[in-house]
């Protein structure tokens, strides 16, 4: 059977979001901080005889994980054959990235089995366009493009608290229904960045510019969203959207503060988790 490869596949949460404008390509381009979230799926890959990938979630149709097989192997003149295994705890068309993480393990772990020195970060755009950022390994950064443009930001111990719905959504879905006028000036994630550039972002700081231009239009296709940020806010907490949604997400303070406002939103009937980003 050969030799086996795991990995840890984290979450994502976009700490703010700019959508910039619409490419040639009909992708939007955006403007992005990504952190890593300490919430994983375990990719596990091996050599194998065909392609076969098991995923203890059901995805419905083809696994991203096997896209990111077949875009390897086109890309290194091999035959797509891999035996692949995920264990899923990130929920599903929510946000956080999950589905992209596994398919950057994956392409990372193969790269390693079969021993191929290419431009991952090329590949990993072909497959999906938050894989870039997995493949890039850094636990905070700035994304841009279409999501093929990652750059590192130093990493800034962040606690955040996750309030996780069991609806999805899907990217393409509230992309679709984005109204040109509610792009942004980028100014949120110009701010962000910088500050976080030059390790002076508090948590306060983090909280006000934690801004996304996606979620009128998830709101729209979602309203669930605007009632659990209500309900937040009338507790004096500011939710905000990652991604494409419908996962929301508070900044805390400290471990405590997270604590403490994770107890508040499940009082509110809210689904919340304390998390550690940019791990
Ligand atoms: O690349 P990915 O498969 O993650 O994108 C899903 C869908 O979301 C795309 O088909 C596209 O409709 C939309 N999208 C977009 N602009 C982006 C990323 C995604 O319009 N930057």
């Amino acid at each position: 059977m050969g030799r086996a490869i795991t990995r840890v596949a984290h979450a994502k949460l976009n700490l703010a979001l700019a959508v910039t404008g619409k490419r040639d390509d009909g992708y939007h381009a955006l403007r992005s901080v990504f952190a890593r979230l300490d919430l994983a799926d375990d990719v596990r890959v091996a050599p194998g005889r065909r392609l076969e990938v098991r995923n203890t979630a059901d995805v419905g149709g083809e696994d991203i994980a096997a896209r990111a097989v077949k875009a390897l192997a086109a890309a290194t003149g091999r035959a797509p054959h891999a035996f692949v295994r995920i264990r899923k705890r990130i929920p599903l068309a929510a946000g956080l990235g999950g589905g992209s993480s596994d398919a950057a393990a994956t392409l990372r772990a193969l790269a390693e089995l079969w021993k191929v020195d290419v431009d991952l970060e090329t590949i990993a755009s072909q497959v999906g366009s938050d894989v870039p950022f997995f493949v890039h390994d850094a636990s905070l950064a700035m994304v841009e493009g279409r999501g093929e443009i990652v750059r590192a930001l130093p990493p800034a111990e962040l606690h955040v608290v996750v309030v996780r719905p069991t609806l999805r959504l899907s990217t393409a879905a509230v992309f679709a229904e984005l109204r040109m006028d509610e792009r942004s000036a980028d100014a949120h994630v110009t701010a962000l960045e910088a500050a976080l550039r030059a390790g002076r972002a508090t948590a306060e700081f983090v909280r006000i510019h934690a801004e996304n231009d996606l979620l009128p239009a998830a709101q729209r296709l979602c309203p669930a969203i605007a009632s659990w940020r209500e309900a937040a806010a009338a507790r004096g907490v500011r939710l905000s959207l990652t991604g494409s949604g419908p996962t929301l997400f508070a900044v805390a303070d400290d471990r405590a503060d997270a604590l403490r406002i994770a107890r508040i939103l499940r009082r509110a009937g809210l689904r919340a988790r304390p998390y550690l980003a940019s791990v």
